[in-house]
């Protein structure tokens, strides 16, 4: 029989074994905002559910099928099933534009989607997030692009693992005609197209491109350019310019629609070859030049991006990138008899203080089960109180890779430890 109790299907514990990794990346991501400008924001967990429908969309999967909705008196909440609603929404409540520049913020949030659990695709996931919100120009896309393949580079990932897949989707000028003609192709061939992309024709032809299962009948749908505005096409000429300038290689892909309804020209997704399987994209984005004034804002243009925390670690985990190991204690102090078991918590207190990692038996153990542990725990430095070192104040220090032993006063043992913990 299992336990009573389970995670909820689909969230994921993050046990003391792999949690250093996921500090590690989210060290890294936010060393690597700062590097870049950003400064970070943190949002609540949930939003009033309205903002969501307002900005991802209501014909969306995410909001029509996907979101965990919480009710409570006369307000209807949602998780957030995503970070860049929230952010904009900060943004206007708190007057952020006042500034007077473009703010660039960043975030690593959990979001909440209530999609079919698989590798790589969770109901509780993680997002490493960034948003240059005040800036229309093509500069504002290819920098961002240019950090985030830094990033994944910094980690240890290889571009030659990845492919950052690069798309227009135009703007409420140019797009309704592009739509109209992907409703066309899509009517002409809707008895062929999946149940899903049936019933989405009608509502929202683009996404029918970035089907899976469609791909075969869609292949010969209409490509977005000849129906781009000046500004759109200018804009985006303008990006795949700098982008070949800060040596970011892409591919185009008139495919990527994205499933979210608030973008606007540029969108992306930087796609890993191995590791994730069918969920393989390890971030996505794009610009959203209408989603400030839409949710009740001055016009504001913005682009950003989401990265997941979890893909990012299923790539460095197959890519067997160099990850650091867990931190372990340096010192583990070892009570021989009763007496010497208030003097070790008295130690190992002042080892603390000092700033050395130290730990010891709260459990009566044997002092040779102590120092097995001690052993087993990885420690540095076993630090030994018998009799003969409490009648001097003293301790013997074990080092535990060379087994060699020294005898040093109470007085000097942090000083001590910390010279040698430094030096190794
Ligand atoms: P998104 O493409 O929906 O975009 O999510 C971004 C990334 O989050 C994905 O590329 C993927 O790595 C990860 N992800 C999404 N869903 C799941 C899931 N169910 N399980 C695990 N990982 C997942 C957004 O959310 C936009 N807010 C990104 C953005 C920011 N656009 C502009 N600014």
């Amino acid at each position: 029989m299992g336990p009573k109790y389970r995670a909820p299907e689909g969230m994921n514990d993050v046990l003391p074994e792999s949690s250093h990794l996921w500090q590690y990346i989210e060290a890294r991501w936010r060393e690597h905002c700062h590097r870049y400008g950003y400064r970070e924001i943190r949002t609540p967990v949930l939003e009033y559910a309205e903002l969501f429908e307002r900005s991802v969309g209501e014909t969306t999967d995410i909001v029509s099928k996907e979101m965990y909705i919480l009710q409570r008196g006369e307000e209807r909440y949602a998780l957030k099933p995503e970070g860049t609603a929230p952010v904009v929404r900060a943004y206007i409540e708190h007057s952020l534009h006042s500034a007077g520049s473009a703010q660039k913020l960043y975030y690593i949030t959990p979001f909440f989607r209530g999609e079919r659990p698989q590798k790589g695709r969770y109901r509780q996931a993680h997002q490493m997030g960034a948003e240059i919100i005040g800036t229309a120009q093509p500069s504002a896309d290819a920098e961002l692009l240019a950090m985030v393949m830094h990033f994944f580079q910094s980690l240890g990932i290889l571009p030659e693992a990845l492919e950052l897949r690069l798309n227009t989707i135009g703007c409420p000028t140019c797009r309704p005609a592009y739509r109209e003609a992907v409703l066309q192709f899509g009517r002409a061939r809707s008895a062929q197209l999946c149940k899903s992309c049936q019933t989405r024709l009608e509502r929202n032809p683009l996404r029918i491109l970035d089907c899976k299962e469609c791909v075969a009948i869609t292949t010969d749908a209409p490509p977005i350019d000849p129906y781009l505005c000046d500004e759109c096409r200018t804009h985006f000429d303008t990006l795949q310019q700098l982008l070949k300038m800060l040596d970011v290689p892409y591919k185009r892909d008139y495919r990527l629609v994205r499933g979210l309804d608030y973008y606007t020209r540029t969108t992306f997704e930087v796609i890993a070859e191995q590791g994730l399987g069918a969920q393989n994209a390890l971030c996505g984005g794009g610009r959203y030049d209408g989603l400030v004034e839409a949710l009740g804002g001055a016009p504001t243009p913005a682009v950003g991006v989401g990265i997941g925390v979890e893909r990012t670690l299923l790539v460095l985990q197959a890519l067997e990138v160099p990850m650091p190991e867990p931190p372990r204690v340096g010192v583990y102090v070892v009570a021989f008899g009763e007496a010497a078991r208030p003097v070790a918590l008295q130690v190992a207190q002042q080892l603390r203080y000092a700033g050395i990692a130290t730990d010891l038996d709260l459990e009566g153990r044997s002092p040779k089960a102590q120092m097995r542990l001690a052993n087993r725990i990885g420690a540095r430095f076993a630090v030994l109180l018998g009799e003969t070192e409490l009648a001097q104040n003293a301790a013997t220090v074990k080092d535990l890779q060379t087994h060699e032993q020294t005898l040093v006063s109470q007085a000097e043992l942090a000083v001590w430890i910390r010279n040698r913990l430094q030096t190794s």
